[in-house]
């Protein structure tokens, strides 16, 4: 008997614990403009992905916006720079990143390269988020992702923290007519639109495509960012559960020398121990539970399943 309404008090505190956070969790983006002037950030989802709540919106120099994400997105985050309305056209334009929609919104159009990337997937294989900064479509402004509160074995900072612009090869540099000088870098497949730098045609697998010259040149200043397509191992990251501060401008201006020291990935904040035992619940089902290790994606849901289980002990142990 006194089993029995021990069981029922775990149920009563464990039941609407379940309910109220969910099985659905979102994750949140957090963009801060640390440039000394105004961004324009873009959104824009994946195919087959709804659009979130906003595709693009100005963002002054010290501000930040957060946005909610569901849990299954995909997609991609950047920052159009330079941009203005036309006077005569009321058409809204930038010198990098435009997203050709004409105003704030980039309503489900992409980037204009080059422009820097941060690019997500959430909730992918094994329940986890994967996550990178990619100059594969070239470079138009540092920027760093810095998980929050996320677990994982590779759950760290990435981004490119270096002023790429003034490092750029002129054959690949942007510049603008306002005399703002280099303004973005192409990569090499934007510039030459040879297949050797695109990793298509005759070099579209692993295999037949290498770095270049070029790419090295993002790769060194860069560490942890795509330089080209197959740039997957040094430059995927994965985190379960996490929110993602992305940061435009993360430091004043560097020089590629100096900013190879300040590359060094960042540990995020430490998890708390909840989410550790969560994070190896999640690692043991990723042999091919992959529906259990997402639900493993709320904290307050695996500690639902810690008190089943502790239940199913109480009731199969007779003491
Ligand atoms: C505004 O748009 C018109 C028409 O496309 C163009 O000719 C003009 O150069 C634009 N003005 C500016 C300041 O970009
Ligand atoms: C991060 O982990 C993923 C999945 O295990 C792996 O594919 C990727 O290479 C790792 N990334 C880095 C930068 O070590």
């Amino acid at each position: 008997m006194a089993q029995f309404s021990l069981l029922i008090s775990l149920l009563s505190f464990t039941i609407p614990q379940f309910f109220i956070s969910g099985v659905i969790s979102s994750g949140t983006f957090t963009l801060l403009n640390k440039c000394d002037k105004t961004v324009w950030p873009g959104i824009l989802s994946n195919a087959g992905i709804s659009q979130l709540s906003t595709t693009g919106f100005a963002l002054r120099s010290g501000e930040s916006k957060t946005i909610n994400a569901p849990s299954n997105w995909g997609g991609r985050i950047f920052a159009r720079t330079y941009c203005s309305q036309n006077e005569s056209t009321g058409l809204f334009s930038c010198v990098t990143g435009d997203c050709g929609s004409g105003k704030l919104e980039c309503d489900g159009n992409n980037a204009a390269p080059p422009a820097t990337l941060a690019e997500f997937t959430l909730d992918g294989s094994g329940g986890l988020d994967f996550y990178d900064v990619s100059l594969v479509d070239g470079y138009n402004l540092p920027m760093l992702v810095v998980p929050q509160g996320g677990t994982g074995g590779n759950c760290t900072t990435t981004g490119c923290v270096v002023d790429l612009n003034g490092e750029c090869p002129s054959e690949l540099s942007v510049t603008d007519s306002e005399g703002d000088g280099v303004v973005a870098c192409k990569s090499a497949c934007e510039a030459f639109g040879d297949s050797k730098y695109c990793c298509s045609g005759p070099n579209a697998t692993p295999d037949t495509c290498s770095p270049s010259s070029y790419s090295e040149i993002f790769k060194k200043a860069c560490p942890h960012a795509y330089s080209y397509a197959y740039d997957d191992k040094t430059s995927t990251f994965t985190c379960a559960g996490a929110d993602y501060l992305i940061t435009f401008c993360p430091s004043p201006s560097t020089s590629q020398k100096s900013s190879s020291d300040s590359q060094t990935p960042v540990k995020p904040s430490s998890p708390d121990i909840d989410s550790t035992m969560v994070y190896e619940g999640a690692e043991l089902d990723s042999s091919g539970a992959s529906s259990l290790s997402y639900v493993f994606r709320s904290h307050s849901i695996a500690g639902a399943v810690a008190t089943a289980s502790a239940i199913w002990l109480l009731m199969t142990h007779h003491f």
